[in-house]
């Protein structure tokens, strides 16, 4: 998978693929990532990439000039149609479906907004899908990017160590997952619930089961009619 990234802090990224699964899926040739720095698209001296918004306000909004610019160039580069992204609060609700889908994709491109986000004619023009990753705000959509890229580049096969363990994640199923110890098996006199030690595993698979539809119920019940 091909993953591109527009935005205007492109430091923020850094450390982010260089570790874990991101680091490992680069390595073994499953991803490829590059950042674009969208000040380096602009055309004036002052390399100036916001502006005010017109109707007046509070706050900047990016110029569409250099979005279209990085975008054209891009897209025009690819020789399949890249699916263009925008995280943007005001998108739909980004699930664990969502990153299933996702990871099936040959090419995504990722626009990361700040201040008030972008020019509508940018969405109008160029991006397929607008996500959000929660009720609150960022201050920029780079965390958002790499949320979402993380999410997706560990459902393309190959990308774990151990598939089945995404399996018993939470939310694979629409339900949280249940507890998990390692040893030792006591701390602090707490010790491991006696089932996950008795080596009956078709009571350990009835106990976890249990204990997840317990916390789903108790933490999200919405999960569980939904
Ligand atoms: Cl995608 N961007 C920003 N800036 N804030 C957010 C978000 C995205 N999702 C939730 N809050």
């Amino acid at each position: 998978m091909k993953v591109e990234i527009v935005s205007l802090f492109p430091d923020y990224f850094e450390s982010v693929f260089k570790q874990s699964i991101l680091r490992r899926a680069q390595e073994t040739g499953l991803l490829d990532v590059s950042v674009y720095d969208l000040r380096r698209y602009t055309t004036d001296k002052h390399h100036q990439a916001d502006d005010y918004r017109f109707g007046g306000g509070p706050g900047m909004l990016m110029l569409a000039e250099p979005l279209f610019t990085v975008l054209s160039e891009l897209t025009e580069k690819s020789r399949e149609r890249p699916l263009i992204i925008y995280p943007t609060p005001r998108g739909k609700p980004f699930q664990q479906r969502n990153a299933i889908e996702l990871a099936r994709e040959p090419h995504l491109i990722f626009i990361c907004g700040h201040y008030k986000g972008i020019d509508e004619r940018v969405i109008e023009r160029w991006v397929d899908v607008q996500y959000s990753i929660g009720d609150y705000i960022l201050t920029g959509g780079e965390p958002a990017t790499a949320a979402i890229v993380d999410a997706v580049v560990r459902m393309i096969p190959g990308a774990l160590g151990d598939f089945d363990s995404a399996k018993g994640d939470s939310f694979f199923q629409r339900v949280l997952d249940a507890p998990h110890y390692t040893r030792p098996e006591v701390l602090d006199g707490r010790a491991v619930p006696r089932v996950l030690t008795s080596g009956h595993h078709k009571n350990i698979e009835r106990w976890r089961l249990a204990m997840s539809k317990f916390i789903t119920q108790r933490k999200r019940p919405e999960l569980l009619n939904t």
